[in-house]
């Protein structure tokens, strides 16, 4: 099946069982917005514990935070998100619609590449085991010649951005013939900055309300208690500053589900050191996060470092860990050296002194910051993306979701064979044994082959069935999802059994 296929099929099913909602659904929906539904939500909250827990468990020198989405206006001047958060926006005269002028070429890149690669698909096809890759990239005419254009078209693109050059970024949309997707034509205006951040009013206008803005990071909440934490903690250099929040961005070209929101949640960490050993850093933080994420056993051939090209007004260094998505690969977090542009910013325009006294050096200094910044709901996209299979069975067909059992919104569906027999009393009792370590659902309802299906639609790893058997001798049948093999256990073995399959202590070795 197309990739896009199963990716229309992954957004239904998460309506279908309680993952994802389109926000105001009853009112027509509001574009980009989403809300988590009851399955959704232990997801998330998973999610987060493996990142928080990551950060702030292991890592004696990292502790958390949680900052108030409303600043002080001045904060964004200062980080540069007033003058500088903006994307560079055309629109079609003809069907009025507005783009991202950085997004149609990059697409048009993503067309070339596609092109390479469908023909190593079809050699490979055709030279089976004897095929070789890169002598095929060196060699094959059709694979050079679009490689030197993809190569061309890059190197322009990123220089335009680099350089700003806004009439270069049309300039480049016109000659490579690029079309609107709805009108078909290439009647384009000049390329306009925009800016991403919402705003609103504090106070009421009498007073003169004050304009505020709805974060669009979490990060500058860390910067600005930077010396609360380093004080109040007796934190000493190398240390770091975890929080999880929501963020806000106005996005123009809000697509592809929960990828690209326009309300969101980040989990970021600022981690402070010392001037010159900040790309030192940048490579352990890169290492670290990469273990994070393939940890879940996703497939390493799955992830990959994306360099950057240009690089944000804050950074001297920055990657994003991508993820092979069903519509490509694409960015799930983004690694930054920060330099110490935020502090110093902050000092400069609050006229406080933000420094770090070095005992060994006797001297105070602004730290220099390496930040790992990853989405939420991308992070939730990338672990549904990863996780729901179709499998056809010898009868049957199966939708299952392989999530990690640590990452599972259920651990274990309690079902009793039959409605009678004192087998529910059972199958209720083991819930009220279990329901303090793990998320347990009961269900009675239907055959055993429908319950089975039910739960492997949300993922969940265990389902415990109570037969003729249990009254007899206290054993169950454990049924694990992604094996659909069964095995038979003592009742009090479960909590073991269970617990050590989704401890996060599995995730965390790997790290
Ligand atoms: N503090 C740095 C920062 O915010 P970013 O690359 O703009 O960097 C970091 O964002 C991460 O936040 C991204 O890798 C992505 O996972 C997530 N993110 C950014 N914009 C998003 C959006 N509109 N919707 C969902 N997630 C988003």
């Amino acid at each position: 099946m197309a990739q896009e296929d199963i990716f229309k099929k992954l957004v239904a099913h998460c309506k279908e069982y309680g993952f994802v909602f389109q926000s105001s659904e009853i009112y027509d929906g509001l574009g980009a917005v989403y809300d988590y539904g009851q399955n959704g939500v232990e997801l998330k909250n998973n999610i987060k514990k493996y990142w928080w827990d990551s950060m702030v468990l292991l890592h004696e020198n990292v502790v958390g935070l949680d900052s108030a989405i409303f600043m002080h206006p001045t904060i964004w001047k200062a980080s540069g998100h007033v003058d500088a958060f903006n994307d560079p926006l055309i629109d079609n005269k003809d069907s009025k619609k507005r783009y991202r002028a950085d997004v149609l070429i990059e697409e048009q890149l993503a067309k070339i590449e596609d092109k390479i690669n469908k023909e190593i698909e079809k050699a490979a096809k055709r030279f089976g085991d004897a095929f070789n890759e890169q002598q095929f990239r060196e060699t094959n005419l059709r694979v050079l010649e679009n490689q030197q254009k993809w190569d061309a078209l890059h190197n322009r693109f990123a220089k335009a951005l680099n350089d700003g050059n806004l009439d270069e970024l049309r300039q480049i949309i016109v000659d490579e013939e690029i079309v609107c997707p709805i009108s078909g034509t290439r009647n384009w205006t000049e390329v306009r900055q925009f800016n991403l951040m919402f705003s609103t009013e504090m106070g009421s206008t009498a007073d003169g309300a004050q304009k505020i803005y709805l974060r669009p990071e979490t990060a500058q909440g860390i910067f600005v208690n930077y010396l609360n934490v380093q004080k109040t903690g007796r934190m000493k250099i190398p240390f770091g500053i975890a929080q999880i929040g929501k963020a806000f961005r106005n996005e123009i070209v809000a697509r592809q589900f929960i990828f690209r929101m326009r309300e969101f949640e980040q989990m970021e960490m600022q981690f402070f050191v010392k001037p010159g050993t900040e790309l030192d850093w940048f490579e352990k933080w890169k290492t670290t996060r990469m273990n994070w994420h393939q940890a879940l056993g996703f497939g390493a051939e799955n992830y990959r470092f994306h360099v950057h090209e240009k690089l944000a007004h804050y950074a001297n260094a920055a990657v994003d860990v991508e993820y092979k998505f069903p519509f490509g690969f694409k960015e799930v977090e983004g690694i930054h050296s920060r330099t110490d542009f935020d502090l110093s910013q902050h000092e400069k325009y609050s006229g406080k002194k933000i420094r770090y006294f070095d005992p060994e050096l006797n001297d105070s200094f602004v730290p220099f910051v390496v930040e790992t910044s990853i989405g939420v709901d991308r992070m939730f996209l990338q672990v549904l993306s990863a996780a729901y299979c179709e499998e056809q069975l010898e009868n049957d067909m199966r939708v299952v979701l392989k999530i990690p059992p640590m990452l599972a919104p259920v651990k274990l569906a309690v079902l009793p064979l039959v409605k009678k027999d004192g087998l529910p009393e059972i199958a209720r009792q083991i819930i009220d044994d279990l329901k303090f370590e793990f998320n347990c659902q009961y269900d009675e309802k239907d055959s055993i082959g429908k319950r089975y299906r039910r739960q492997d639609a949300i993922g969940t790893p265990f389902c415990v069935t109570v037969d003729n058997q249990t009254p007899e001798d206290n054993s169950v049948t454990i049924r694990y999802r992604d094996t659909m093999t069964q095995e038979r256990v003592s009742i009090s073995e479960l909590s073991g059994i269970i617990g050590k399959q989704v401890s996060y202590k599995n995730l965390f070795a790997k790290i």
